[in-house]
């Protein structure tokens, strides 16, 4: 039995096989096992030198049985490893780098021109109560001020953002008595019906600086140097005289159109006008002042707000507003 059985362990070369052959030979009713059973059958005599040496032999088998194993494993490891193995001089496949969402992009670049004039980001909420979206900003229940932002209610007190403008008195009521010089980036939301030139959502950057003695004249070179280092030395800008009922004065700012170079004959972008606006601002007016803590006696501020992908649009004569939320990969892979 022993012989035999260990001669045919050499030549397998298969768990399977193995595994036949451990219960051929090893198993409840393997060779070894049925001559184990047999010796109380044997005389007396005989009994002790069978079961030593069927205990040797089953010991043998067994030994040979797990070394067995591990040379097939082994094996089965070595072939694998040589099978599997990579060949690192193939050429590989082309990686497809991501990109900056165009929003993310002008964001960065407005920032860092805010930055270098001293102004820090603030983060406001996005959900804000109608206290501070509207009434803090003059904008009263009923007032017909409301009619310019369409607003989306959680209840009746509750209101997504419909301008970043609401930042500006968190902002003070975090900041006061200090002087404020900070710009806050962020989504806004309106009720609108979504069209080729309008979105319910989209990103505003506000602007506002607090402190003694800031006049109408900051504001007006700030937001000349902004827009010269955004656009480029050879554009024109304009302030025309505007309103909102949280500045006073307040003004729009226009540039000089980028499709028709201010021509404005036959220009769909800029309808004929030759300009493109920008963005809103003005002076803090006293009463918002107030409302954030600060004295108007004492000081005085300005304020701007911007739209982002409007300004993306403008740059790069984008026809369609929505392009921007509707994930077209041929639209954002053209802004590396
Ligand atoms: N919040 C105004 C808007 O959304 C813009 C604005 C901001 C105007 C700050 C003046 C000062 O239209």
């Amino acid at each position: 039995v022993r012989t035999q059985a260990l001669d045919e362990l050499d030549t397998m070369s298969d768990l399977t096989d193995l595994d036949a052959w451990r219960i051929q030979y090893l198993g409840r009713r393997g060779a070894l096992t049925q001559v184990m059973r047999g010796i109380g059958q044997l005389p007396p005599q005989q009994r002790p030198e069978v079961g030593q040496v069927s205990n040797d032999v089953k010991t043998t088998l067994e030994t040979a049985f797990d070394h067995r194993v591990d040379v097939l494993k082994q094996q089965r490891l070595a072939t694998t490893l040589a099978q599997e193995r990579l060949d690192v001089t193939l050429p590989g496949f082309p990686v497809s780098l991501g990109r900056l969402h165009p929003t993310t992009q002008i964001l960065r670049e407005i920032t860092s021109i805010f930055a270098e004039m001293g102004f820090q980001v603030y983060d406001s909420r996005e959900v804000e109560s109608d206290l501070y979206n509207f009434e803090l900003l003059n904008i009263p229940p009923y007032h017909p001020a409301r009619d310019m932002w369409d607003t989306f209610y959680i209840n009746e007190r509750v209101v997504l953002r419909t301008h970043t403008s609401p930042g500006q008195i968190r902002a003070m009521q975090a900041f006061h008595p200090d002087p404020i010089r900070v710009i806050l980036p962020g989504m806004c939301y309106r009720y609108e019906q979504v069209t080729s030139r309008h979105e319910m959502m989209f990103t505003q950057v506000e602007g506002l600086a607090v402190g003694e003695n800031i006049t109408m004249a900051d504001l007006k070179g700030v937001l000349e140097n902004f827009a010269r280092r955004l656009f480029g030395d050879n554009r024109r800008m304009r302030f025309r005289c505007s309103h909102f009922p949280f500045t006073e004065p307040s003004v729009e700012v226009d540039m000089d159109c980028f499709l028709c170079n201010g021509e404005g004959t036959g220009c769909s972008m800029c309808k004929e006008s030759g300009w493109l606006e920008i963005l809103g601002a003005g002076m803090v007016h006293p009463q918002v002042l107030r409302n954030g803590g600060y004295d108007p006696t004492v000081y005085s501020g300005f304020a701007f707000g911007m739209g982002p992908e409007r300004i993306t649009i403008l740059k790069y004569g984008i026809d369609d507003i929505r392009l921007f939320f509707s994930n077209d990969l041929r639209f954002l892979e053209q802004f590396s």
